[in-house]
């Protein structure tokens, strides 16, 4: 399986910005306000630099500066500017300059912004070239933080982005890692891997634990696989304190979706391999959780399997047990995920989590509603909601609440057994939640379905295509800011 990732440095300066060393000076330039420094004054009034948002001058030989060149960053007005502003200039600038092999690049942005740049220019390195052969691999190895005052703090929020980004980065290669080489009993051992060297302890229940404990409707789900199940299970205590909420982080690891007997269309199947990404995602936010060490104790879920139309695969109209002992008819074996994660769910409760947060590839129907913008979100709290919601808008990461209301149960009606897998033609992302909102039961629970965000079909200019790490910061957040 995938071997180390090469991490970059990061060092912070306390310097002007004229001494500093560097092959690149990333310096932000604002819409309206006339840059004079570093030779800039005669671009400005050529009109070759306006401020606009994303336009990049690189200018070599810099009048004053000590750095080989000074990269002037389009970004727009001054009182537009922002962390998610400043996040994605940052990655626009880091894949501007890598795609030149640039590998030490200085960053001069405003403190008040310089997390969310150090985020996004990490991400912004970040290429799913783990599987090209050849040298050609080009990657930023060392960023300079410059910090011009004397600001108080900025060690801690520097480290901080520096472990939420690299955290997302190894949620990034996970789901990056094709079916054939990442199964579920590998992705268990990745998880594994992150947790011995974060010190979080870590256990992998396998199928025959997994019976014992009556996990009906996640075993029908990998019964058609030659892969074996795995319930991954990460835990986080924090040192010597003794506090009333638990956190369950619970994400959906299939790693690979064919449908099952409900077998998917040829075309597209390939993107398939991210439907651990709310997996991945968790197994990233504990990592940084280790790392930053929140007051509250959090515990992942990950049920991993494989759903695939094998000889032995369950069919359209089965009926399985879940853990709670609830019955429920699979109309439809490619509605498995809330399968996995209804038993997941109820192990997470039966564990003592207080309160609860699932992240899943869950549906079409969410793509549908919300396209590839933001995170649907679902609950049945909505003190959680507003919690989950904050923490998403701090991380940048755009999340918009859907209606869960109990009018949708009846959608979920089975003729045979408790409930159904899937409801009708309507509301497929609601009804996906419903459903899970059953085995919530009345647990404190939000449901993000990131089926529409998790992954980028093409290119961005601050984000290599594929997986984006998403809801990690959320979660990272949440954990962080628990009062
Ligand atoms: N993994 C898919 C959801 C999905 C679809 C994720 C597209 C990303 C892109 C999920 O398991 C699934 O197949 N859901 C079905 C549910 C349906 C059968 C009720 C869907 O959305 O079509
Ligand atoms: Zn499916
Ligand atoms: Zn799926």
């Amino acid at each position: 399986m995938f071997g180390k990732i090469v991490l970059m440095q990061i060092q912070v300066e306390r310097t002007q910005l004229e001494h500093v060393q560097a092959d690149a000076l990333v310096l932000p330039v604002f819409e309206g306000r006339k840059e004079e420094r570093f030779g800039a004054a005669t671009l400005t009034d050529a009109g070759e630099v306006t401020g606009k948002f994303g336009e990049f001058t690189l200018v070599h030989h810099p009048a004053g500066a000590a750095a080989a060149r000074v990269l002037l960053a389009g970004a727009g007005k001054v009182e537009k500017f922002d962390a998610d502003g400043a996040r994605k200039l940052a990655g626009m600038a880091a894949r501007h300059l890598k795609s030149k092999a640039i590998k030490k690049v200085a960053f001069a942005f405003d403190p008040a912004f310089v997390g969310a740049a150090l985020e996004g220019a990490v991400l912004g390195n970040f290429e799913p070239d783990r599987y090209r052969t050849g040298n050609d691999k080009k990657s930023i190895e060392t960023i300079v933080v410059v910090d011009t005052g004397k600001t108080a703090g900025l060690e801690e929020t520097v480290e901080r982005a520096r472990v939420v980004a690299e955290a997302q980065n190894f949620t990034r290669e996970l789901v990056n890692e094709p079916a054939n080489r990442l199964a579920p009993m590998q992705m268990a051992e990745a998880a594994r891997r992150m947790a011995a060297a974060q010190g979080l302890e870590c256990q992998v229940l396998e199928r025959a634990e997994m019976e014992k404990l009556g996990m009906g409707a996640l075993l029908g789900v990998a019964q058609g696989s030659a892969e074996p199940p795995a319930l991954i299970v990460i835990r986080y205590r924090p040192a010597g304190k003794e506090a009333k909420a638990h956190l369950g982080l619970v994400g959906k690891g299939v790693t690979f979706d064919t449908g099952g007997i409900s077998i998917k269309p040829a075309d597209g199947m390939e993107k398939m391999k991210y439907d651990m990404a709310g997996g991945a995602a968790m197994i990233g936010a504990m990592q940084a959780i280790a790392q930053l060490k929140p007051a509250i104790p959090v515990t992942a879920f990950v049920p991993c399997v494989e759903n695939m139309p094998g000889g032995r695969a369950q069919r359209p109209g089965d009926i399985v047990t879940a853990m709670s002992g609830k019955t429920v008819e699979v109309l439809n074996t490619d509605a498995e995920g809330r399968l996995i994660l209804a038993d997941a769910i109820t192990y997470a409760r039966r564990q003592g989590c207080t309160h609860l947060v699932d992240a899943a590839t869950l549906t079409g129907a969410i793509v549908v509603a919300l396209g590839h913008i933001h995170v649907g979100l679902f609950t049945n709290d909505d003190g959680m909601r507003d919690r989950v919601l904050a923490a998403a808008r701090a991380g940048g990461e755009r999340t918009w609440a859907m209606p869960l209301d109990e009018d949708y149960r009846e959608y979920l009606k089975s003729a045979f057994a408790d409930i159904a897998n899937i409801g009708g033609r309507w509301g497929g992302a609601v009804t996906a939640a419903m459903f899970l909102k059953e085995f919530a039961e009345d647990t404190p629970w939000v449901h993000l379905d990131i089926a529409g965000t998790a992954w980028l079909d093409d290119e961005k200019p601050h984000l290599a295509k594929g997986p984006t790490g998403v809801p990690l910061r959320t979660m990272v957040n949440l954990a962080m800011e628990w009062k």
